[in-house]
């Protein structure tokens, strides 16, 4: 691929439709006859509904429908749904049991949504109370073996011997690091409109990072063939992976629609994002560490639980990273989990490597303060050259490239070794850094290209934007391999009735979508090559199909670029309607010889107030070597984007449960605390660039998660260097600085 718009800072394809309020995002379709859900949740954090009082809501002014366990119709696939591992078993109010305190038990539709609400409020529920484990410390008694990931092995690894690892190497490490539940809260809150278009065919705008997947699930779930649901997301306004998998209200509202036979529009509050679409689970990490006097690692262990709801299956995958980012002979993780009386915890981004890096990138750094050695020295030193886990060559890695600039850039060289070394007036200054990682997977897509007469192409693959600028990049993918400007290139995304498209999520889609965008417009360019060569009344005609090259929609002989026509004329003349091409990518056997990953560096400037206690972030520096970067722009958006999600965990953001009813207290965001423009210093992003021949065939490894790794290690680290405190529990807020 070597067209000349890859790479480049492309703007959003989607930014005049955004700004101008064009951009239709789920909740504002309103379809003809639309009448509004509102959701009705327990007040206690275990039992089971005893009555439901529900007369008063029923006669509340433009209700038309008060549905509860007693009323609710049955999907027709619930048995084979729930089937599957890990999908969370969702509360769409089959029996009368409560598993949390803000479950949802009854749906109230009215013709308006402020009379849904207020009926919804009428709704009087008792309740059987029945004991609710809510003390973490308590459960931890009854802690199980985490499951694997969909059904897939547990995580947990071992290499060489880690006891005797740890008898080796004399400087030693042992450390228990926590990182407390978070909330996803994406700007724009789950929302979905469902529509019967007759009793068979369901349309249904949702807020999915997939609409393939969610289309997959709601068919399995409704027992009905996956071609008579449509599903439309277009645009979303965030997503963090909490719009991954379905939850109840989705299901929810399909149901209700059917019953009152209106399309029906279920918009969650800010609060319930925090109560019925899974968040980050809160972690108890303990790292050991051992090392030679030299550094080099002689054994890590990596253990620890993350809390789980009672119904079930999810594992935050911490451990991941410790299996694979350093090399060290003598290696063993594994995980559990404890059970508690709450929603179901699912992916957020960078599930298990964000919260398994803060713990592991701490315990280095600790280990580095034993060894009084510069802790970016310790990493250089243990450096993997080749995947330790699996013991696959990488298919590209530039991890020293990334510790080189970005020590060089952030001024590193010059930090004293000793905490408490700098200051400014009452501002203890501390430098960090941290080692960020995410895994380069990719997924199966189809796609498809058309060149129309009027000289635009329109492409189409169902994947998703995030908000990302997914858009823009399979856009420029797209344009590239068409011959085209990007102008003249019509994106289209987010329906499945488009070619299988990737979930966004994984830091996946755009690795696993590029490929069949680029297959789909590169047969769409041979075509009009072939056609032109072919056709007696083209300028082209009797030329060799290599000796034609296309650019900006024309098509040229290599000798002499004046001989030539353009994709409208060719069309036109010919009077075809469109030329057309398809692509479909899957992963290929050659790439599993390889480990993929992305790597990169966190250097972290805080200013700590000695007096109270509040730590600043004040610079960063990342880099990041993260294979093809498609879009400067919009890549530097996304890293900044990680960096300030984990400047939230780091600082910030703790979703907190009231210890008496497990009702989340932290349910908005004037509690829960999102890092705000204040919060965010100066953020110095730097690609290193690479050419992965191996990873996938257009050398993409995906950035959506790995700036979110290490960040909160590399300012606890910071704070450590500025303070002489080592806080071991996120968030680092004042308290535990004072
Ligand atoms: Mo993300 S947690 O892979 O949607």
């Amino acid at each position: 691929m070597n067209g000349k718009l890859i790479g480049n800072p492309v703007d959003r394809v989607d930014g005049r439709l955004k700004v101008t309020g064009k951009a239709t995002y789920t909740a504002e379709n309103h379809p003809e006859g639309m009448v509004y859900a509102a959701i009705v949740q327990s007040t206690v954090p275990r039992g089971s509904v005893l009555r439901m009082q529900t007369d008063e809501a029923e006669k509340a002014p433009g209700v038309l429908k008060v549905l509860t366990p007693r009323n609710m119709p049955k999907p027709a696939g619930l048995a084979q749904y729930s089937a599957i591992p890990m999908l969370p078993k969702l509360p769409v109010m089959q029996d009368s049991e409560v598993f949390y305190n803000g479950q949802p038990i009854g749906l109230v539709v009215a013709d308006t949504f402020e009379r849904a609400v207020h009926a919804a409020s009428l709704v009087r529920t008792t309740y059987v109370d029945k004991p609710a484990i809510l003390d973490l410390e308590k459960a931890r008694a009854n802690a199980q073996p985490a499951p694997g990931i969909f059904g897939g092995p547990p995580p947990g690894h071992t290499r060489g011997d880690v006891e005797a690892g740890l008898k080796t190497g004399p400087v030693r490490v042992e450390a228990t690091y926590v990182t407390p539940a978070e909330t996803h809260h994406p700007m724009e809150p789950h929302a979905t409109v469902a529509v019967w278009n007759d009793p068979e065919h369901l349309t249904l705008y949702d807020t999915t990072q997939g609409v393939h997947f969610s289309r997959q699930f709601l068919a399995l779930l409704l027992a009905m063939p996956q071609e008579n649901i449509r599903v439309l997301s277009p645009f979303l306004g965030g997503g963090f992976g909490c719009k991954g998998l379905p939850w109840g209200h989705v299901v929810m509202s399909v149901l209700a629609a059917k019953e009152v036979g209106r399309p029906v529009k279920v918009v969650l509050t800010r609060q319930q994002m925090s109560m019925m679409v899974g968040y980050r689970p809160t972690t108890v990490q303990k790292v050991e560490l051992a090392a030679s006097p030299k550094g080099q690692l002689t054994a890590l262990r990596h253990t620890g639980f993350s809390e789980l709801s009672e119904q079930d299956s999810f594992a935050e995958t911490f451990t991941a990273v410790s299996n694979m980012l350093y090399a060290c002979p003598n290696v063993t993780t594994s995980q559990q989990v404890v059970r508690l009386s709450t929603s179901t915890p699912t992916f957020m981004r960078a599930p298990g490597e964000a919260p398994g890096t803060f713990a592991l990138e701490s315990a280095l750094d600790e280990l580095a303060h034993q060894l009084k050695m510069d802790p970016l020295e310790l990493r250089r030193i243990n450096h993997a050259d080749k995947d330790p886990e699996h013991g696959r060559p990488w298919s590209s890695k530039s991890l020293l490239e990334c510790y080189r600039v970005g020590a060089e850039r952030f001024g590193w060289k010059k930090r004293p070794l000793a905490p408490r070394s700098l200051r400014e007036g009452d501002k203890l200054i501390g430098w960090g850094m941290a080692t960020a990682t995410f895994p380069a997977m990719r997924g199966q897509a189809a796609a498809l290209a058309r060149v129309l007469p009027d000289g635009t192409a329109v492409v189409q693959c169902g994947g998703a934007d995030l908000g990302t600028g997914a858009y823009t990049v399979f856009t420029q993918v797209a344009a590239d391999a068409l011959g085209m400007s990007h102008q003249k290139v019509r994106m289209e995304m987010g329906d499945s009735l488009l070619p299988l498209g990737p979930l966004a999520g994984g830091s996946m889609s755009t690795a696993t979508a590029s490929p069949a965008i680029q297959g789909a417009a590169a047969s769409v360019r041979e075509q009009l090559v072939k056609l032109a060569v072919a056709d007696k009344a083209s300028p082209l005609h009797g030329l060799a199909e290599k000796d034609v090259l296309t650019e900006d929609g024309r098509l040229f002989s290599r000798k002499d670029k004046s001989r030539g026509e353009t994709y409208a004329q060719l069309l036109t003349r010919q009077q075809l309607p469109h030329v057309e091409g398809k692509g479909e990518s899957a992963p290929k056997e050659e790439e599993k010889k390889y480990s993929g990953h992305a790597f990169g560096a966190h250097f972290v400037e805080v200013r700590v107030d000695e007096a109270l206690g509040t730590a600043r972030v004040s610079r960063i520096v990342s880099t990041m070597a993260a294979g093809r970067i498609l879009n400067a722009k919009t890549a530097r958006s996304q890293i900044s984007g990680g960096i300030i999600f984990g400047l939230g965990m780091a600082l910030t953001e703790e979703t907190l449960r009231d210890p008496r009813n497990g009702r989340v207290m932290t349910a908005d965001l004037a509690d829960y605390h999102v890092p705000v423009q204040a919060d965010v210093p100066n953020i110095d992003v730097q690609f290193i660039e690479e050419e992965d021949k191996f990873v996938n065939p257009l050398g993409i490894k995906g950035i959506g998660e790995i700036a979110t790794t290490g960040i909160a290690a590399a300012v606890a680290n910071a704070v450590f260097h500025a303070t002489g405190k080592r806080i071991r529990e996120l968030p680092i807020t004042l308290d535990k600085l004072m």
